[in-house]
Formats: C-alpha cells, structure tokens, sequence
C-alpha cells in the first residue's frame, strides 16, 4: 500500500433546510463490508491516539464533530489529513501506519472498520513497519 491509496470519501450529503443529512452503506460508498463501528470522544488537549498500521484491517474515519488531524505513512512518505466536515471520510487501507492529533475540543471521530476487533492485526512496532515496507528507518 502506498499513501495515494488512502483517499478522501466524500459521503452523500441531502441539503435541507431543516438540517442537513448524511449517510453510507456499505460496500456502496464506502469499499468494504461494515463489520465493526467504534468512536473515540473526550480526548484531552494535546494527546494522540492510533499510532499504529493494521495487517488486513481497513478503515474510514470521519470526524462527526470537531476536527482533528490524520497522519498516514507509507513506510516512504508522510501526510497529515485534517478532517473537519462530517460528509467527509478518510479511507484507509490496510498497511498505512496512522495517527491522529490536534482533537479539537469535543470532537468525535467515528471509525467504520472492514474487520472484527483482533489484537493480532495490529502492528504497532513503528521500526519493524518501516522495514517491512522497504523504506529506511
Ligand atoms: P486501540 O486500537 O489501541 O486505540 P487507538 O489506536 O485508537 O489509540 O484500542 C485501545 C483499546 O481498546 C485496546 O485495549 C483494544 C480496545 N479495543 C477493542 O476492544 N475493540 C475495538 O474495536 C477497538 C478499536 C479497541
């Protein structure tokens, strides 16, 4: 996987008066099956979470509310995604080393998942990620 591979999605959006409203459904405007849904809130000023890549996990991540940034990496090159509407999802494939900062106060980031929750599909060992890619540490 290469960074070009993670991509911007942007998600349907019904302009109302009363409100606006956005949706996906899967495999349809995102490209892979749901299988998990999971939300990280309450992050205090100044901390990260993620910081990892997944071996065949693939993800969409939107911020629902607030902003906050994304850095992906391929293992060769670097770059950092602020996400800040909630009709816009990043994709990111498996392979991507990510991590996301700068949370505004209140934000909600909603991650979409292709896979169930598995410890094992974790890599978490930013050196052993790079290597693997073929890129220098
Ligand atoms: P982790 O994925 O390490 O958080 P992040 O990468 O966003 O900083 O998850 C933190 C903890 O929550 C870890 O102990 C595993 C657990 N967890 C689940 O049990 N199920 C899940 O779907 C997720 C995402 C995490």
């Amino acid at each position: 996987m290469r960074i070009n591979d993670a991509h911007i999605i942007n998600l349907p959006k019904i302009l109302d008066n009363r409100g606006n409203l956005s949706y996906f459904e899967s495999e349809k405007d995102i490209p892979f099956e749901i299988k998990r849904v999971y939300w990280i809130y309450d992050v205090p000023g100044g901390e990260q979470r993620g910081g990892h890549s997944y071996k065949k996990n693939k993800e969409m991540i939107i911020a629902l509310s607030g902003s906050f940034d994304v850095v992906i990496n391929d293992g060769f090159e670097e770059k950092k995604i602020t996400l800040n509407r909630s009709y816009s999802g990043l994709y990111v494939p498996n392979g991507i080393w990510r991590h996301m900062e700068n949370f505004s106060t209140n934000s909600l980031a909603l991650i979409v998942a292709s896979e169930n929750y598995e410890a094992a599909d974790y890599e978490r060992d930013s050196a052993h990620f790079v290597l693997s890619k073929g890129g220098r540490k």
